[in-house]
């Protein structure tokens, strides 16, 4: 009854969930960012607190109410989990209907109209071709971050996040995801998905593959950087917690290479999905809060490195 109402409304005004959750995110994160980067001194300290976290969380007074609302940095583990069991789920869906030649199955068709605000709101702008490439990419992604966080990476038992990053990452993946599906061939009522071909990939969708691929396995070498600072080289056992200086790889060049190639994954797959509305907005709320991190972390080290490289950016190589 009360989901009927939901969908009535959101059917009624037209409002797509996903294109919202990630419009609200992105408004939600150029605001708040802004704010700690420009006045942040004059900033009441629960919002301090709850915007900040791991190693540039907020070092003053501490609001019993926020500090009761976080939870370890190491969950990020757990939305990996459901973001690499979503993933493998949409993959699937996209694989057998190109396969079974068939539109996805009613119930899946319903849930994609549901939260698109009606069927009315989703035509065709990615054809199953293109979909099943960016799902297999996708799904690399979220296979190999299950992997660091669950088995490589060393979280710090002193690392928080408020419970609204972490709630944040969850519906992160879940619109991701689904912006793969909302749009495409074979899930949009009446269309039926085309057969996969190599050569239907085009030449920027080529290239983008490659740039993602690069992106991918730089992304695991910086967060190896990362790991191996804790990690006493001769024995390999995690000797500190602490948050050290990072050299080597694109850390040369930028202080948070790990969120730099988060980016232009998620721009890569842009050139492969380009006409997707969702996606662009996906790309956005990414850019837009890997930037407010780098720069926050960026800070972070150069306030506590005195011999931090002073040619080293924030995000992007030789430019910020
Ligand atoms: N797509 C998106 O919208 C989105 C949003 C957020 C994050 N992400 C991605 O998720 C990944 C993790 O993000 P994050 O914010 O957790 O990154 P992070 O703060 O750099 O932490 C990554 C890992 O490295 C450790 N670490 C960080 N700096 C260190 C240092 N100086 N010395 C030793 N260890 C250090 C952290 O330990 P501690 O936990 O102890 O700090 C953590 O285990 C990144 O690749 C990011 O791009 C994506």
């Amino acid at each position: 009854m009360l989901l009927e109402l939901v969908e009535q409304y959101l059917k009624n005004n037209k409002i797509n969930l996903i294109n919202t959750t990630f419009l609200g995110f992105t408004v939600v994160i150029v605001i708040f960012g802004s704010l700690i980067t420009v006045v942040e001194p004059i900033l009441p300290d629960f919002i301090k607190q709850s915007f900040r976290y791991g190693k540039h969380k907020h070092n003053g007074p501490e609001i019993a109410l926020v500090s009761r609302m976080e939870v370890p940095k190491s969950w990020f583990s757990h939305f990996y989990v459901f973001a690499f069991s979503w993933a493998l789920l949409a993959l699937y869906l996209v694989l057998k209907g190109i396969i079974m030649h068939t539109t996805a199955p009613d119930y899946v068709l319903e849930f994609l109209d549901f939260v698109a605000g009606g069927a009315e709101n989703r035509k065709i702008l990615i054809n199953s071709n293109s979909a099943l490439v960016a799902s297999v990419l996708m799904t690399l992604q979220c296979a190999r971050r299950f992997y660091e966080t669950n088995f490589v990476q060393i979280f710090s038992k002193k690392s928080k996040m408020n419970l609204s990053h972490y709630m944040v990452g969850y519906l992160h993946y879940f619109g991701a995801i689904l912006a793969l599906l909302l749009n495409t061939e074979g899930f949009v009522r009446g269309s039926l998905p085309s057969s996969f071909s190599f050569t239907k990939i085009t030449l920027l969708q080529y290239f983008c593959i490659f740039v993602f691929h690069f992106s991918w396995s730089q992304q695991y070498k910086s967060n190896m950087i990362l790991v191996n600072l804790r990690k006493n080289p001769n024995t390999g056992k995690v000797e500190t917690e602490k948050h050290l200086m990072p050299t080597g790889g694109f850390f040369n060049v930028v202080s948070s290479p790990h969120m730099f190639f988060e980016i232009l994954m998620y721009v890569s797959l842009l050139g492969i999905v380009g006409k997707s509305f969702t996606w662009k907005l996906a790309v956005v709320w990414v850019f837009s809060n890997q930037l407010m991190n780098a720069l926050l972390t960026h800070k972070w080290y150069k306030e506590n490195f005195k011999n931090y490289p002073k040619q080293r950016k924030a995000l992007i190589p030789f430019l910020l």
